[in-house]
């Protein structure tokens, strides 16, 4: 079988807010858009909320990756779904309720994603993975841009992968934080079908061709 193409998704959190319809038209040859939600309580820093992702969904068709970095997600979930987030990310470490919260997800027509901080490990919630479309793994400590990646969080990875092809789940790996031209071969060499990057992407004096080069790199290493 042939292995379907890196999906790669830029984070907005690294374009320029004041022209933000510019820069996602910057990006058109990306697969999906990467929304960073922050509440300044789950993590140390505040980006935006809910007018700001349904203001990015007038301006693009693109599918739109939401990941909430916020306390208690199940009160907010319902408002990205409504403005057409493609898969709703939440954290493990933020809700009482994982399970709930992906079938409520998916009863609603939204992909479910869960998400976990660094220290946080991945074996008590394999067996959740049958609930799930997508776990994002975080490659930086959540809540900002820019920061370099942990290469140790690919033990992450590589244990989702086995688990995921073991049991013939249908649930995408995607990685968050510090992945660029550096870095992205040794995340797809571990099992990541999908990446975001945000500097990596918005420093580019070409992003698109950047979105081009992570794909074709993420391509060639797995
Ligand atoms: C961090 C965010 C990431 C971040 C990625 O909390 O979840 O999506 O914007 O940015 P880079 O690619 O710059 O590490
Ligand atoms: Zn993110």
């Amino acid at each position: 079988m042939i292995a379907p193409a890196p999906i790669i998704a830029p984070s907005i959190l690294a374009a320029d807010f004041a022209h933000l319809a510019d820069d996602i038209a910057r990006v058109s040859d990306a697969d999906w858009l990467h929304i960073d939600v922050m509440d300044g309580h789950f993590v140390p820093n505040l980006s935006f909320g809910l007018p700001v992702m349904e203001a990015v969904a007038k301006v693009t068709d693109k599918p739109l990756d939401v990941h909430l970095m916020i306390e208690r997600p199940e009160l907010w979930v319902d408002g990205y779904v409504g403005a057409g987030a493609k898969t709703v990310i939440f954290h493990v470490e933020a809700t009482e309720e994982p399970i709930a919260l992906a079938k409520h997800l998916r009863a609603e027509g939204c992909r479910a994603g869960f998400s976990l901080r660094p220290s946080t490990p991945i074996e008590p919630y394999l067996s959740m993975l049958p609930h799930f479309d997508q776990v994002l793994v975080m490659s930086v400590e959540p809540g900002f841009g820019g920061q370099s990646f942990m290469p140790d969080q690919l033990e992450k990875v590589r244990t989702l992968r086995k688990y995921i092809d073991n049991n013939h789940l249908p649930v995408t790996i995607e990685i968050d934080g510090g992945i660029g031209a550096e870095t992205i071969a040794q995340a797809a060499e571990a099992g990541c079908d999908a990446f975001v990057a945000g500097s990596a992407v918005y420093k580019a004096a070409d992003p698109n061709a950047m979105v081009t080069q992570l794909r074709d790199l993420a391509a060639a290493a797995r």
